[in-house]
């Protein structure tokens, strides 16, 4: 992969613990790959080595995100690619795969290579571009995939996400033609004919509320819809953000017929519920909507046991004026980037349904797997590319919308204490985040 040259950087991690387990440990890092581990990594540090004092702290597998929106080209009044990747590095994320709902769409390989162009002269983050399944996302004609999975933007995912790929025989095509270019379909699973007018989850709060509903039937009928047709055409279809109880159910079931499906959930699906529609505050409104705490349940167990592979922040920064107006005409979608590891801890870790392994299995290894990048998700081993992250677990910290990196600030998680912090992200052995802090990198001559 064309990634660009970093400086010849040395960091030498002291005493922490790999996947949170066994014996605190050195590991060090060296021309963007580990160096050595154990009593030997202290032992081969040059002078110039930064020491990173990790006591207490778990190394990871740098994380990977399969659904975020960076809003560049368009509105970069809400989020750009510098200022997204910052939130993503200081989330301890080191790829993020930047969806298609730009202006201009991203359905053509001049916006996929920009997009990755501008993601690799920011250099905190691997900015994968997520190409449209249609023109315009307009759903009525496929875009030119094989061009853009030919760029050097190399795209490997394509989803009309913000859009369900609606019409069954576009669906069809996307899938035969992903399998033969070796790329991933992403699907925002929406009937579309079920959500007109939808502003929140169709149950008892929204009913009580006044507000229009989503039925869960609605992303459950696409679910079960594009299970069958990556049966026939031998293809394998992504679910984004799945929601529901259902969902889960209908994924399992499709996987026991050996049908190549995969999905992922949210931070926000996992923690909220509906009843934080109460307030009438559209912080909360998100597309799918938050459900009733059954489905928060259900999503947890199907993370838990593997049936949803893995985490995906649908980091969705919007303007103040499409959030702080009426509910209905609000924009739906949540920050997500800096806090997904906390709310992971909070949901996941701490009620004992993941231990630290299984943190790095769903917000990095299952992730780079599913999209087939070669160089994150890597085992933590010599020989291996340093793309890492230090977590604190013990740490604790209250979240502030206008403190976060990104350009917007609508977090649902607002003046909420949450547990565990990232403290170091590494790409390609050069720490990106250090405390709360960006590290832009430094380039020796040349770029920009
Ligand atoms: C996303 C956005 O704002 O682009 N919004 C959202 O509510 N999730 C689109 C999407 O992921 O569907
Ligand atoms: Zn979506």
């Amino acid at each position: 992969m064309s990634n660009s040259t970093e400086t010849g950087e040395t960091v030498l991690i002291k005493n922490a613990l790999l996947y949170g387990e066994g014996e605190p440990t050195d590991v060090l890092l060296d021309d963007g790959l580990v160096a050595a581990i154990g009593a030997d990594a202290a032992k081969s540090a040059a002078a110039e080595t930064e020491v990173i004092d990790a006591a207490g702290q778990i190394l990871l597998p740098g994380f990977v995100d399969l659904h975020t929106h960076l809003r560049e080209p368009g509105r970069e009044d809400t989020e750009t690619i510098d200022s997204g990747s910052a939130a993503a590095a200081l989330g301890g994320y080191t790829a993020v795969f930047a969806m298609a709902n730009t202006s201009p769409v991203a359905d053509s390989v001049v916006v996929t290579d920009h997009v990755w162009r501008r993601g690799q002269e920011v250099g905190l983050v691997d900015v994968h571009p997520v190409g449209a399944v249609t023109v315009g996302l307009a759903g009525k004609q496929l875009a030119e995939m094989a061009t853009m999975a030919a760029g050097s933007g190399r795209v490997r995912m394509f989803s009309d996400d913000g859009h369900c790929v609606y019409d069954p025989l576009l669906m069809r095509r996307a899938l035969e033609y992903s399998s033969s270019l070796g790329v991933l379909i992403a699907q925002h699973a929406e009937e579309p004919r079920l959500t007109v007018g939808a502003v929140a989850h169709e149950g008892p709060t929204a009913a009580r509320l006044g507000l229009a509903g989503w039925p869960r039937a609605a992303e459950e009928s696409i679910v079960a819809r594009d299970a069958l047709l990556a049966r026939d055409a031998g293809a394998r279809v992504h679910i984004c953000h799945a929601s529901t109880a259902g969902t889960v159910e209908l994924v399992k079931w499709a996987r026991g017929q050996g049908i190549s499906i995969t999905a992922e959930v949210t931070p926000h699906h996992l923690l909220l519920d509906d009843s934080r529609l109460e307030t009438y505050d559209a912080v909360n409104k998100v597309n799918p909507p938050l459900r009733e705490a059954s489905d928060v349940a259900a999503l947890r167990a199907g993370l838990a046991e593997g049936v949803i592979d893995c985490v995906a922040t649908d980091h969705a920064p919007h303007a103040e004026q499409d959030k702080c107006c009426e509910f209905a005409a609000a924009r739906p979608g949540m920050l997500g980037l800096e806090t997904a590891l906390s709310i992971v801890a909070m949901t996941m870790v701490r009620p004992g349904l993941l231990d630290w392994r299984g943190v790095a299995r769903v917000m990095s290894e299952r992730p780079a797997e599913i999209v087939g990048l070669d160089d994150q998700g890597r085992p933590i081993a010599v020989g291996e590319p340093a793309n890492l992250v230090l977590v604190d677990p013990d740490a604790e910290w209250t979240v502030h919308g206008p403190a976060l990196a990104s350009v917007a600030s609508n977090t649902p998680y607002e003046s909420m204490t949450l547990p565990a912090r990232v403290t170091t992200t590494i790409l390609r052995g050069r720490v990106t985040a250090r405390n709360g802090d960006v590290r832009t990198p430094v380039r020796s001559g040349g770029g920009q």
